[in-house]
């Protein structure tokens, strides 16, 4: 199994002493109580008022200035003393933020899951076990009837909606620019953009060459939220949008132009080990010997922090539970193995990309 250095460290050896791993054991315990403690701290301010402060906050002050009461200061306050994202001083009794404290609010990362994981995934994974056991994302169920999440995204309510694109859209947008650099160092006249969403990709695309034809490939509906997304930008008419379920695995990709450059940005990971080799063996019959397909993922063994490890193994739980029981975040063997299954070649692959993405370029196999 390839393992980047920094995991090579972590996930090859035991690292807790016994003490440590009792204590890590009743975290994991009452997770859900962290989580939801640390989240109301940060919703109700809590946190930032700590930060602000001089020289801390007692339990009144937290009070008055957060507009919560003695009662929900003091729990909220006491659990997080356990949770370690303040410190108390004994003698005056005032509160400080400590450095995890200061993370879960100042890093934009840390926000952006934890919304996501509030308002799209915390409910739905009380069915954890069953989506595993069905191969079916039970936990989507409180949402609508949908058989994945994609099918459902243009309906889910405002908040909800606005999570689920808050954290899409945080990962990919970041490394736009150096992927762009990647894909338009050679030329490159069309571009199919497969699953290409509300269209961010696109719109950096034909801002960053005027010349560029993106044809947009993703369910009907979400196309229907590209145009929206994409009204009256410069470039839009030079945005297409070709609506087709991928899953349908005899419709073909569309070959109404010779495509320089397939994109597939956050995609794969939408879809189980057979569905992305249909996927790919459909794209590789869209290709010439001169198109380059780049697949760009968040490959959880490639990451240079573990800490962004821990996002991805841990996001691969929202695929089991709320998109489609059936996918997951990849790592280089599965992912590299799948698409030479399909027919393809892999001609390098770009790592350190943004939040960790990399880019996996492929050419049909010579
Ligand atoms: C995680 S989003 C990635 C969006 C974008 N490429 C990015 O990098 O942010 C996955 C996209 O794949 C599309 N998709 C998922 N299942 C699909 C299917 N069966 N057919 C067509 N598109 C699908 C979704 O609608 C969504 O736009």
């Amino acid at each position: 199994m390839h393992l980047s250095q920094a995991l090579q460290k972590i996930y090859t050896k035991e690292q807790q002493s016994a003490r440590d791993a009792q204590r890590l054991a009743e975290f994991i315990a009452f997770s859900p109580m962290v989580f939801q403690v640390s989240r109301v701290m940060v919703e109700k301010g809590v946190l930032d008022a700590l930060r602000d402060s001089d020289n801390g906050l007692t339990i009144s002050e937290v009070s008055q200035q957060c507009g919560i009461s003695i009662y929900a200061a003091k729990v909220l306050l006491e659990a997080s003393l356990s949770i370690g994202t303040v410190i108390v001083d004994p003698e005056s009794e005032r509160f400080s933020i400590t450095k995890a404290g200061w993370f879960l609010i100042t890093d934009k990362r840390t926000r952006v899951n934890m919304v996501f994981n509030h308002d799209v995934n915390y409910e739905g994974l009380f069915l954890l076990d069953k989506a595993l056991e069905e191969g079916k994302p039970a936990g989507l169920k409180h949402f609508g009837d949908w058989p994945t999440v994609y099918e459902g995204l243009s309906q889910l309510p405002e908040k909800v909606q606005e999570s689920w694109f808050g954290f899409d859209h945080f990962y990919s947008d970041g490394s736009f620019d150096q992927a762009l650099e990647i894909v338009f160092s050679r030329p490159t006249a069309n571009l199919l953009d497969v699953g290409g969403n509300t269209g961010r990709w696109a719109t950096r695309c034909v801002d960053y060459n005027k010349d560029v034809e993106v044809t947009i490939v993703d369910l009907p509906q979400q196309l229907e939220l590209m145009r929206k997304a994409t009204a009256g930008m410069e470039g839009a008419d030079r945005i297409h949008g070709y609506g087709m379920n991928l899953l349908d695995a005899s419709a073909p990709f569309p070959t109404n132009r010779k495509w320089d450059a397939i994109w597939m940005s956050q995609f794969l990971d939408c879809f189980g080990e057979e569905e992305i080799v249909s996927i790919l063996s459909r794209a590789a019959k869209a290709m010439t010997p001169d198109t380059h397909l780049y697949i760009m993922e968040t490959l959880w063994d490639r990451q240079r922090f573990e800490p962004a490890t821990l996002c991805l193994t841990l996001t691969s739980v929202y695929f089991t539970a709320i998109a489609n029981g059936n996918s997951k975040m990849y790592n280089t063997d599965d992912m590299t193995r799948l698409v030479k299954e399909a027919g393809l070649e892999i001609c390098c692959i770009h790592d350190n990309l943004g939040q960790g993405h990399s880019i996996i370029e492929c050419k049909l196999k010579s």
